[in-house]
């Protein structure tokens, strides 16, 4: 309401919601895009981006001569091996949602855990926002481990989960921010964004969530 009221457009990037949990355009925004490398595709077999919108002007005009000038279209086999994810996207967006729910419940009580960022759980402070307006609260979790060197540690003795950058994959992958994807950021601006040296970031997998807990234990036990 506040970006219409000056006559700006919403943009949302809802690549972590994916449209099973949250629609964005239903909620007033006016573009949504989506990395499809992650969950819309699934895999983690192809590259590929979405831009949706409903106003039919912005997306000729604008929208669509840009992606014919610059040349950004994807192959045809890119788009099958996309649209043959997009038919379990549901499915698995279940799973995701329900195995990250049990992940972030059992971080958050460890004692080796000093924070636990997942907005499923009630203490994050965009839980009631999430609550109301998305069917789940997706797969993304973060967690603090106090210090760079524990997370390292963490990471180094992960069996099940795999230490990758992307998201959204069936599988259950971990970074560490503050060495890879952030490293590039200044140290003062990723505390100030609350990427601290010990946090480690999970995209949840379609893994059985025992086996998942049993991984993130015994690495935690390290
Ligand atoms: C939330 C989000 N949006 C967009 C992107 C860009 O994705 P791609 O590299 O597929 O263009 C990423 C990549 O990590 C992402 O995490």
């Amino acid at each position: 309401e506040i970006a219409h009221r000056h006559g700006a457009r919403v943009v949302v990037d809802n690549t972590f919601a994916t449209p099973i949990v949250q629609r964005p355009l239903a909620l007033g925004a006016d573009v949504v895009v989506h990395s499809t490398t992650k969950y819309i595709n699934g895999h983690g077999t192809v590259i590929g981006g979405a831009v949706v919108t409903n106003d039919t002007v912005l997306m000729e005009e604008g929208i669509g001569s840009l992606i014919k000038f610059t040349g950004g279209v994807p192959s045809a086999f890119d788009c099958w091996l996309t649209n043959l994810g997009l038919k379990t996207l549901p499915l698995r967006m279940r799973q995701h949602v329900t195995n990250a729910m049990s992940v972030a419940g059992f971080l958050h009580t460890h004692p080796a855990v000093t924070a636990t960022h997942y907005p499923g759980l009630t203490s994050h402070p965009g839980h009631e926002i999430a609550a109301r307006q998305m069917d789940g609260f997706g797969a993304m979790l973060a967690f603090d481990l106090g210090s760079y060197e524990a997370a390292v540690r963490f990471l180094d003795h992960v069996r099940l989960c795999t230490l990758a950058v992307s998201l959204g994959n069936i599988d259950t992958l971990v970074e560490h921010p503050a060495s890879m994807t952030h490293r590039v950021v200044d140290p003062q601006d990723r505390v100030a964004a609350g990427i601290t040296d010990g946090l480690v970031r999970m995209s949840v997998g379609l893994e059985a969530a025992e086996d998942i807990l049993a991984d993130v234990a015994q690495a935690l036990d390290r």
